[in-house]
Formats: C-alpha cells, sequence, structure tokens
C-alpha cells in the first residue's frame, strides 16, 4: 500500500528501509522524501516506521 503517494513510496520500502537501518522518521525523509509535498502521510509514515523498528 501507497504510504506517500506524493513520492510513491509504499509500506514495504519503508519497512526494507528499516531493515536496513534506517530508524526514524527524519532519515524517512530525508532519503525518500516522504511527507515533504502535501504532508498528508506523516502520522501513517511515523507510525509504520516505530512498528518496523520494535519489530526489528
Ligand atoms: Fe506524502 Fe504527500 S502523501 S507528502
Amino acid at each position: 500500500m501507497y504510504v506517500c503517494l506524493c513520492k510513491g513510496v509504499t509500506d514495504k520500502t519503508i519497512r526494507r528501509a528499516v531493515d536496513d537501518g534506517l530508524s526514524s522518521m527524519r532519515e524517512l525523509r530525508q532519503q525518500y522524501g516522504v511527507g515533504t509535498q502535501c504532508g498528508c502521510c506523516n502520522q501513517c509514515a511515523k507510525d509504520i516506521v516505530k512498528d518496523a523498528v520494535a519489530e526489528r
């Protein structure tokens, strides 16, 4: 499922990025641009990062 439509980033991409070492919304924003346009995806993306980090 797409989390960030503006940047075309899916939950799978976010989970994979966390598996590869990403650990915060700030890094997700810097590396994938998530939340840098309309901002609608911020809360959802944050929850997925948090969840994926906890499962790591
Ligand atoms: Fe992510 Fe718009 S949906 S910035």
